[in-house]
């Protein structure tokens, strides 16, 4: 078994997007190959409505897929395909695009106005691009919970894990994709000197000690496994991984194909209305 090593950490930038939301992008608009099979990931917590109600108003996808993964406040959507729906708290959606869908998604915050979530882009192949739009809505009781021993938590929502696998499926990049948390909290509360203060989630050895606080992206190379160690504070971060794709990336706004032509014939698509394909279903 080989340790992954970090190759790059880097920390979210402030960065408004849709109709005026506020909120951090770790990666994304950059170079496309940074992260492949991923192109994209925001991190959309914030404790102001003011920063994030006006929301992500209708707008169209091609050629990518977009997991939302909610941990506080309520997501309201709804998309060409005639779909409407909230998520909730610790709920997922994953949206494969494919050949095209408009949605909007406007959040809206909990009791105490926190709006908490992450938004990541996976590409799609080009044998996928021009695939059928699916969504996967999946309830946060779905999400298979491993609680470990010493307290450590894992939401397994793609990818298997301990022995859990996701409900997520059928996804291009055959990702894994993880919430973990270790909180100090939940040891024994009358004894918090007695808490665990390394906890080895994979494997042996201490790998990205020190690299992480909050909002910092983390890049393995590739290898078997990572390691993480908490402090005294606990620590929660989300695992994801996929397998390249390595493709040419041809990029604009929310339509990612393979090639320029691609890229024209989706805004002329979208420019004449035929952005929508009629579905066999
Ligand atoms: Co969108």
């Amino acid at each position: 078994m080989s340790l992954r090593p970090a190759i790059s950490t880097g920390t979210a930038t402030p960065t408004i997007e849709g109709a005026g939301v506020h909120l951090h992008r770790a990666f994304g608009f950059q170079d496309p190959k940074a992260h492949d099979p991923f192109l994209l990931f925001d991190d959309f917590r914030n404790d102001n409505p003011e920063a994030y109600y006006r929301g992500f108003p209708w707008h169209p996808h091609r050629g990518i897929e977009t997991i939302t993964y909610v941990l506080n406040g309520t997501v309201d959507h709804s998309d060409s395909l005639g779909n409407t729906g909230s998520l909730k708290a610790g709920d997922v959606q994953w949206m494969t695009a494919g050949s095209g869908i408009m949605h909007q998604e406007m959040p809206s915050g909990n009791s105490m106005g926190q709006m908490h979530g992450f938004q990541l882009w996976a590409n799609l192949p080009g044998s996928l691009k021009m695939t059928s739009p699916r969504y996967q809505d999946v309830g946060a009781k779905e999400i298979p919970e491993i609680i470990d021993d010493d307290g450590t938590r894992v939401r397994v929502i793609t990818g298997s894990f301990w022995g859990q696998t996701g409900p997520v499926d059928g996804i291009a990049a055959d990702p894994l994709y993880l919430d973990i948390s270790y909180l100090a909290k939940f040891a024994d509360a009358s004894d918090p000197q007695g808490v665990l203060l390394e906890k080895e989630v994979l494997g042996q050895e201490l790998n990205i000690r020190d690299l992480s606080g909050n909002r910092t992206l983390v890049r393995f190379g590739t290898g078997d496994e990572i390691v993480v160690r908490a402090g005294p504070e606990g620590m929660r971060f989300l695992l994801v991984a996929g397998s390249p794709i390595r493709e040419p990336v041809a990029w604009h706004g929310p339509i990612v194909m393979n090639t320029q032509e691609e890229l024209h014939q989706a805004f002329t698509d979208l420019r004449n209305n035929q952005f929508i394909k009629p579905q066999d279903h």
